[in-house]
């Protein structure tokens, strides 16, 4: 066996789960890479401990759930779109050679969430602009997609439990890109849910192990819909399931998971990753 000469992971609270691994050790295997990839639990209060630590060690690693946003402050870099969303879901590591000779370790930031979205929505035939579309969430999962559709001039509304949350981001999408998003409170969900072409899932409502949940009631689904999940374990939730029932054209969150880490290869690597391996790779390993 070669030596492993490069190291990435990722991060989350829980980890467990994740695909991650399975999907890029499947393109180091397939491109004869000495690389490795793996996953690392990491609570939210040592997270400055991590990235500073073992996290520095690495040459990147991928943030999920809860990391994306806290992780800005610890970037010596945040490229610009990652800034303007304000949440960094991929760390670029290199060492740097200083004019005394010594080296120093820099770390740079990226979103690479929100070419994802944009690259789903492109496979399934859709084109952003003038979309009606619901997302569903405000936490760190749906800055990168809110920003992304805002700016590919969707006609966006929020939705979140809870709802100042949802507020805030409204407001500071509205005062970094000028784009006026509406926000969408319990009593109007129904309704606009009714006037949508498409609705995103962006929060973690119906992943393993919750399986049985929904983040809206069943009886505001219509067949004119397409709805999307970026939940991706299981593929197929409770709200996609019911979807499709309902006669709606639905896209599961496989292809954000691809796309996201497709594209944090690209950064780290320089390499145009075999996106149809990573696709088997996460759908086999949650199959077994
Ligand atoms: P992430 O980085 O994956 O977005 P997060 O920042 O913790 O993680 O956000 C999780 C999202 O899922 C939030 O929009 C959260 O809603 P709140 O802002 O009200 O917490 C949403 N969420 C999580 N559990 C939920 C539940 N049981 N019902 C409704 N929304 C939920």
């Amino acid at each position: 066996m070669a030596e492993v000469q490069k190291r990435f992971g990722v991060i989350g609270y829980p980890i467990k789960h994740s695909m991650s691994a399975f999907m890029h050790n499947a393109v180091f295997k397939e491109l004869g890479l000495p690389y490795s990839y793996k996953k690392f639990e990491v609570a939210p209060e040592k997270l400055g401990e991590f990235v500073n630590g073992e996290g520095a060690k690495l040459d990147g690693f991928n943030a999920t759930i809860p990391h994306k946003v806290a992780l800005l402050k610890y970037m010596d870099e945040i490229d610009d779109l990652a800034r303007l969303i304000g949440a960094v879901n991929t760390v670029k590591i290199w060492h740097e050679k200083m004019e005394d000779g010594n080296e120093r370790i820099r770390k740079k930031g990226f979103n690479t969430d929100a070419i994802a979205c944009i690259r789903v929505l492109k496979e399934n035939g859709i084109d952003a602009k003038g979309l009606r579309v619901l997302l569903l969430g405000a936490g760190g999962a749906a800055r990168g997609i809110a920003f992304q559709l805002a700016l590919s001039g969707a006609d966006l509304s929020i939705y979140n439990r809870t709802k100042e949350r949802a507020e805030e981001l409204i407001k500071e999408i509205k005062s970094k890109t000028g784009k006026e998003i509406k926000l969408i409170d319990d009593e109007k969900l129904k309704e606009e849910i009714g006037n949508s072409d498409l609705l995103i899932n962006c929060t973690s409502v119906g992943m393993h192990p919750k399986v049985d949940e929904m983040p809206i009631p069943a009886d505001y689904l219509h067949e004119k819909l397409v709805v999307m999940d970026i939940v991706y374990n299981p593929v197929k939730t409770k709200l996609l399931k019911t979807a499709e029932e309902k006669g709606c054209k639905t896209i599961d969150g496989v292809g954000m998971l691809v796309h996201q880490g497709a594209e944090a290869l690209r950064i780290w690597l320089g390499i145009e990753p075999p996106i149809e391996t990573m696709r088997k790779a996460v759908i086999e390993n949650l199959r077994g």
